[in-house]
């Protein structure tokens, strides 16, 4: 894999010219594509379902990362599955039998994510790191695009690296909500490997010349 991996967020995308902004993707540097879905319980937003993540999947060229803000998401992993998701994240805060639904995830044939609220410490991750692919930071509380960078995340990052390293995991880190071409060098740097962009990458005047900046500001200290 060729780091960081840049994982463009469509939540801050063009709905209404859905493939276009796909394939801007396709033809841009980026490796993955960061798909949000929000319930409206688990977080206070509702953003899309299953029917669109079927519409992207038939245009992308590149792995969807879905990423699911939802209560009981073990209901849904082999929907998700099903729909394209390459990458499937869930909420280490809404999963009673994470263990459980890692190994599902796994079953499935896709990575098992899980992802960590802003309050949550990196130790709610201790007995599941060394059989997960991804653990993804939020580094805003989750439900909308567009917040502040948490700057505590940086430590968050380093604990993370300690901990995988310690239980001789291979997870990668992923970083979750206002990343941008300022702070993805010091990311990288603390141990991040996954940079999601959402209004950073579709609120630019050149989405693809940022994705490459973004991919290039991680480099640089990679
Ligand atoms: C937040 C989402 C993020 C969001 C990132 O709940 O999980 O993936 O799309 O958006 P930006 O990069 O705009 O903070
Ligand atoms: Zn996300």
């Amino acid at each position: 894999m060729n780091f960081p991996v840049v994982a463009p967020s469509i939540l801050a995308s063009d709905f209404s010219n859905l493939q276009k902004e796909i394939t801007m993707i396709n033809e841009s540097e980026a490796d993955w594509v960061h798909i949000d879905v929000m319930d409206g319980v688990f977080v206070p937003n509702i953003s899309f379902g299953v029917p669109v993540i079927q519409s992207v999947k038939k245009h992308a060229r590149k792995p969807l990362d879905v990423h699911l803000m939802i209560v009981q998401p073990e209901r849904y992993l082999k929907t998700f599955r099903d729909a394209g998701a390459d990458v499937i994240s869930i909420h280490v805060e809404a999963s009673t039998h994470l263990h459980r639904s890692i190994d599902e995830i796994h079953s499935l044939g896709a990575k098992a994510g899980v992802a960590i609220n802003p309050h949550t410490p990196v130790s709610a991750l201790h007995d599941v790191i060394q059989y997960i692919d991804v653990v993804c930071v939020m580094s805003v509380n989750p439900g909308f695009g567009g917040q502040k960078f948490i700057e505590h995340t940086y430590e968050k990052i380093r604990e993370l690296r300690s901990l995988i390293q310690r239980r001789n995991g291979t997870a990668l880190i992923e970083i979750d909500g206002g990343v941008n071409e300022k702070n993805a060098h010091a990311l990288i740097d603390a141990g991040a490997h996954i940079l999601v962009a959402g209004n950073f990458v579709f609120s630019s005047a050149d989405p693809k010349g940022t994705i490459s900046n973004l991919k290039k500001a991680g480099q640089s200290q990679a």
